[in-house]
């Protein structure tokens, strides 16, 4: 059932001994400061921890790296980009091409993944079949759509049956496209803060996986400053490979401006955000409340129904009660307020499907272990499991007979949730979380590029174990085009 078990033995292991390892990690300590043998020597520059795009290109480089480093005080062996956790920032402008070197300096094969990026799926674009031999150096180059939407993405690698552990170990960095809402003055007026949140865990081997040291880009409990009658845009990206994160800032509302796949049409205000793995959320807060410091606030969330520890990459959460991720401290005052936009970017919701898909996201525990499996298949990167037409409309149901959550993803395209009237949600997202033995739908339009793409479930553990799927968005040629091809040949 699954044809490569030597490269998922360490995905099997246990959630447990995390746990048991990250016990005694220190509160308030400081995660970066990893500083792999290059720049410790002194041999080669330290490289920037953001490329921004200059003149319609980002040029980068990115070197997949393991190291012995610091992780909360205690050595650990990290996987990173550019030896940098979280890595680099990628920033760049709708219509700009990517150019980037990556080199494999890793034991075992790589790739990248631009989580939410509408680009070609193949070549040296988001092509997460293309793998990196250790030793090897790709560059990617691909264009950026002119009207690809501003948001909060990220880039993290995606072979299969590695992606969880080196995600889970370090490797992810954002990718942020400035575009339509970054060009909004009340929301160009706030100060910008990435949030990745994530959480470590160091087994006594010093590898590092999930566990439970809550960070955010980093950092333990790192303090954001705030001026009365100031505003914060908070781009929040949940970087786990299995933790959901529940949070709220205390005696504040969170005004929501964007999910995964960009802005929404208006403010949304909301007391606390469930954000599931890979999710992505865009936030205003206001200096609204008296001077003061207020905690952001992890809660947990019951992501499984009962006791599931044994399954592989689950168990406990970090902490049963709530826990300071950050802290927004009160500085000086803004001369006047700044007020809420009163509108941000529109969504128009997409027309009726003229398909409905169905796919059942099923875990069975055989005598070799858990399989993961969608419509009662485990991943077969050979395979097409889903042929659809470019420019089609789709409604497609995500059926989860699990007693878990699975957090659905998509490459490639972008989708509109259902509300339980059928109606499309006014909001693009690449993510759509289906809790225990419920259902979800969501409309997509297959736009622009053909080719072949996953979708799978986004605790990558379960991704890694087979509870993905290959889409293939097919273009039916006009019979005149098609006369004209065949003669070409
Ligand atoms: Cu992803
Ligand atoms: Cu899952
Ligand atoms: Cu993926």
């Amino acid at each position: 059932m699954l044809d490569c078990p030597e490269r998922l033995k360490w995905v099997i292991q246990s959630r447990r001994q995390f746990l048991a390892a990250g016990a005694s990690l220190g509160a308030a300590s400081f995660l970066g400061g990893l500083h792999g043998p290059k720049s410790a020597r002194g041999q080669s520059p330290v490289p920037p921890n953001r490329f921004t795009s200059q003149g319609g290109l980002l040029d980068a480089v990115l070197e997949a790296r393991q190291d012995l480093g610091q992780l909360a005080g205690r050595p650990a062996n990290i996987f990173s980009f550019n030896g940098q956790v979280p890595g680099p920032v990628l920033e760049l402008h709708a219509g700009d091409t990517v150019r980037l070197r990556h080199s494999n300096r890793l034991e075992e094969p790589t790739n990248l993944h631009y989580h939410g990026l509408h680009v070609a799926p193949g070549g040296f674009a988001d092509n997460v079949f293309l793998e990196i031999p250790p030793g090897e150096t790709v560059q990617y180059e691909f264009p950026v759509p002119a009207k690809h939407p501003g948001g909060t993405f990220f880039y993290h690698s995606h072979v299969h049956g590695y992606t969880a552990r080196q995600l889970a170990a370090g490797m992810a960095g954002f990718l942020i496209v400035r575009g339509d809402l970054d060009e909004i003055p009340e929301v160009a007026a706030a100060t910008e803060h990435l949030l990745m949140l994530k959480d470590y865990g160091i087994r006594p081997d010093r590898s590092v996986g999930p566990g439970p040291l809550l960070t955010v880009s980093g950092q333990v409990n790192p303090t954001l400053t705030l001026p009365q009658d100031g505003m914060l845009r908070l781009r929040i990206l949940n970087a786990s490979v299995d933790l959901y994160f529940r949070i709220r800032l205390e005696d504040h509302p969170l005004y929501l401006i964007a999910t995964d796949g960009g802005g929404i049409p208006e403010p949304l205000e909301v007391a606390e955000l469930l954000v599931a793995p890979a999710q992505r959320f865009e936030v205003l807060v206001r200096g609204e409340r008296p001077p003061g410091s207020y905690r952001l606030l992890y809660s947990p969330y019951a992501s499984v129904i009962g006791d599931m520890s044994d399954m592989p990459g689950m168990g406990g959460q970090p902490s049963q009660t709530p826990v300071a991720l950050a802290t927004v401290v009160y500085s000086g005052r803004e001369s006047r307020p700044l007020p809420l936009p009163a509108r941000l970017v529109p969504v128009a919701p997409l027309p009726q499907a003229g398909v409905l898909r169905t796919f059942e996201f099923r875990t069975q525990e055989l005598p070799g272990g858990f399989v993961f499996q969608i419509n009662g298949r485990a991943f077969d990167h050979h395979r097409v499991d889903t042929s659809v037409l470019l420019d089609a409309v789709e409604d497609w149901e995500v059926v989860n007979v699990d007693r878990m959550d699975h957090p659905f993803h998509l490459h490639t395209n972008s989708f509109q949730i259902l509300g339980p009237d059928g109606q499309p949600e006014r909001a693009w997202r690449d993510m759509m979380n289906v809790p225990g033995v419920t259902r979800r739908r969501f409309r997509v339009r297959f736009e622009d590029f053909e080719g072949r793409m996953p979708y799978h479930c986004h605790r990558v553990f379960h991704g890694d174990l087979g509870m993905m799927g290959v889409l293939e968005i097919i273009r039916i040629l006009p019979p005149r085009s098609r006369t004209a091809a065949s003669r070409q040949q």
